[in-house]
């Protein structure tokens, strides 16, 4: 790998003059109006990037690769852009980029058949299959703002964004694959649609897939007037994707601000609302395509492969819109990295396409190694391609760094195995190893280092930078770089209050750690109430509020304790309501009843953990409830009882039945307490 620039004097540069670092980034991007301002920093809370520029993000991603420069040279029509990888179902498939482009095309001018048009929003539920990435870039074409929403999220999960982001149109499939379970969709949006509050769309459209019984669709003209009965009141039309592009034009890119939403993705907060994060078009192309080259050196024509979901931010950055925007070749994987059909899928994954890089979650590789700790079956593979092993979604323990430099990998001292920290807000690392800018030695158990444009500090609960080695609320000093969110959909007061007002002039990551003595970043956890289990983000509230709805339960509290494999799993406090049919529920039945509950409500990936029933849940005097002191004591942690506490009996009870009742589980590196924009 050759050494282009050094990190320290690119580094500075993005700090100390954004604008002209950002000016030769944008070079990347194929613009319509180029760029003569870069950042417009008067716009408040955060500065518009390419405020005065317009682009077309699919036309960045797809069109100028087919056609080349002036004179057609180079042109990757004939490149493979996406491979698709079926471990569920054992399908193979290669769309080149020139046919990609006329999928693409074909589905935005069926939308726009439909009525969708630019700035309107389309929801995407949808599993693994190449139309999500379809679907994705065919808003993009027509500026219409995409809502991916996750298919392992439940029906009240879907409503809850189909009412923030009110589409006009919702794309599903007839259904999702999970190991040993077919689950289908239609029901599920149906279901969604009746308890949201909002319009309902113009139009669902549905992918039907071979592995699901056939429903049959009025045809297109009659539609209207034969929809089934329990559909008829919430959405217009039912359509089959393959009748809705059924001799559909093919649509041209649309030019639209660089500042217009590409998308909103919704993520956990601390309460049971999702916030939905809005990313814009021209300042996330420039974020994308810079990382591509100097963070996971990946150019065109070189395959990456981010094992992901195209529900989560990762899949959205990694898996759609970045290696496509440098022409490179991404690749969609369907299955687990264990029993799909063992723990050497993602190695037959990695030695049939000749994957350059790789992105996974921490989890994955926890479960890779427990089925498979000598990595025999990765050694079956031939993983010569391989040229890093990117991580993120949680932290890379020292253990699974261990394992898989020197296990995995071990043969392969030119593969770092390199930990990268971001969040669904940033949409792309905030702390890394910049490989195709300078690799840099590598730490256990740390992000490595800022990447360029992240003006990172670590502040004590006032708001002082604190020394080397010291934990601390970890913040980024505005403005924040080009891709990150430039609000939350439709709800700037939350945006300002959950991220800009704990520290004047800083964007708030809800993240602790601290900086060591070279500068590396080690990050310790949620400093809130996010709960991330398997690389999922959860919010302890949404939960919370899903417990809530059963009629045994007054109040109730969940926490996230350390989990061996998962990263975290959620635990909940309850406490029953006085008196009633449900006020000597046994236990059993209702950990049994919860689970059910938190699942149908949430989603199975939201698997509940435990139960456990209290007297009474410890408070401060304003009746926030003290879930970090909680936390201490079932973790077998010291803990002080807090000044601001209600009524300390209370505490002291609930550590008695805790720790007399229970075995300390071991503790998580995780701080401060209820209030979501209170700082550790
Ligand atoms: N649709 C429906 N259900 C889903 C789903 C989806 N898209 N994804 C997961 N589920 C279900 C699973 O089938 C499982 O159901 P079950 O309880 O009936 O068995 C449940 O949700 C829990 O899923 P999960 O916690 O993911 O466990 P798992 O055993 O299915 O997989 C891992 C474990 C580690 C393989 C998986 O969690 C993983 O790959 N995580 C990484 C996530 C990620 O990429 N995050 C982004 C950051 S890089
Ligand atoms: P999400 O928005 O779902 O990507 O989750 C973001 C959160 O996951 C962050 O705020 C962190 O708490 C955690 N996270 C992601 N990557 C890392 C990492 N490399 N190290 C530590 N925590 C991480």
């Amino acid at each position: 790998m050759s050494v282009k620039h050094e990190y320290r004097p690119v580094y500075q540069t993005s700090l100390v003059d954004p604008a002209e670092f950002w000016t030769t980034a944008a070079e990347a991007i194929d613009w319509d109006v180029a760029p003569t301002q870069i950042i417009d920093t008067n716009a408040r809370p955060v500065a518009r990037w390419f405020p005065d520029a317009r682009l077309n993000t699919s036309f960045n991603a797809l069109d100028r690769h087919v056609l080349g420069d002036a004179e057609g040279a180079g042109s990757r029509a004939e490149q493979p852009a996406l491979i698709y990888d079926s471990a569920m179902t054992g399908a193979r498939g290669v769309y080149t980029y020139a046919e990609l482009l006329r999928e693409v095309s074909i589905f935005a001018g069926a939308m726009r058949r439909l009525g969708v048009t630019t700035g309107d929003r389309v929801v995407i539920y949808l599993p693994m299959i190449p139309e999500a990435v379809i679907a994705m870039l065919a808003c993009a074409r027509i500026g219409a703002v995409h809502s991916v929403v996750f298919g392992g999220f439940a029906a009240p999960e879907l409503a809850a964004r189909i009412d923030d982001a009110e589409p006009v149109l919702i794309i599903t499939a007839s259904g999702g694959l999970e190991p040993h379970r077919k689950i289908e969709y239609p029901p599920i949006v149906l279901r969604a649609l009746e308890i949201a509050e909002t319009n309902a769309p113009r139009a669902v459209i549905v992918k039907q897939r071979k592995q699901f019984q056939t429903i049959n669709f009025p045809a297109p003209q009659e539609a209207t007037e034969s929809l089934p009965s329990s559909s008829e009141t919430i959405a217009a039309r039912w359509l089959d994707w393959d009748d809705a592009i059924l001799d559909a034009e093919p649509a041209d890119p649309v030019s639209v601000a660089a500042t217009d939403p590409l998308y909103i993705l919704y993520t956990s907060g601390t309460t049971g609302k999702p916030k939905g994060v809005v990313r814009d078009n021209g300042g996330h192309a420039v974020a994308l395509a810079w990382s591509m080259t100097n963070i996971y050196d990946v150019g065109p024509g070189q395959v990456m492969w981010a094992a992901s979901d195209v529900g989560w931010v990762v899949g959205h950055s990694y898996i759609v819109y970045a290696p496509l925007l440098v022409g490179a070749t991404t690749l969609l994987y369907e299955g687990k990295p264990v029993g799909t059909p063992d723990a050497g899928a993602f190695w037959r994954v990695v030695a049939e396409h000749k994957v350059r890089v790789l992105f996974t979650a921490p989890t994955a590789l926890r479960a890779i190694r427990k089925a498979d700790a000598e990595a025999t079956l990765a050694s079956q593979h031939d993983l010569s391609s391989l040229r890093a092993l990117f991580c993120a979604g949680e932290r890379l323990d020292p253990a699974t760094y261990e394992w898989a430099s020197t296990t995995l990998l071990a043969h392969r001292p030119d593969c770092p195995v390199v930990d990268h920290w971001w969040q669904t807000e940033t949409g792309w690392p905030i702390c890394a190893n910049p490989l195709g800018l300078q690799p840099l030695p590598i730490k256990s158990g740390s992000s490595s280092v800022p990447v360029p444009g992240f003006r990172l500090r670590v502040l004590d609960a006032e708001g002082n930078p604190v020394p080397a080695n010291t934990e601390g609320n970890i913040v980024v000093g505005l403005p924040l770089p080009p891709g990150a969110l430039t609000g939350l959909w439709q709800d700037e007061p939350r945006f300002v209050r959950s991220y800009m007002s704990a520290f004047p002039g800083h964007y708030l990551t809800g993240d602790s750690g601290y900086f060591d003595d070279d500068g590396y970043l080690f990050v310790l956890g949620r400093s809130d109430d996010v709960i991330n289990m398997a690389g999922h983000r959860l919010s302890a509230g949404s939960i919370e509020a899903a417990i809530s709805g059963h009629p045994a339960v007054a109040e109730c509290a969940v926490i996230g304790l350390a989990d061996e494999l998962k990263g975290q799993r959620p635990v909940a406090y309850v406490v029953l309501k006085e008196g009633g049919e449900f006020a000597d529920i046994a236990p059993e039945r209702l950990r049994e009843e919860l689970t059910v509950l938190v699942r149908e409500q949430i989603g199975p990936i939201a698997a509940l953990h435990d139960a456990i029933i209290v007297s009474a849940l410890p408070k401060t005097r304003s009746g926030k409830i003290l879930r970090k002191t909680i936390r201490q004591i079932t973790a077998g942690e010291d803990y002080d009882i807090p000044s601001t506490i209600e009524d300390p009996a209370v505490l002291v009870a609930l550590a008695d039945q805790i720790l007399s009742g229970r075995t300390p589980i071991a503790p998580i590196p995780s701080s401060s307490d209820a209030d979501p924009a209170t700082p550790a």
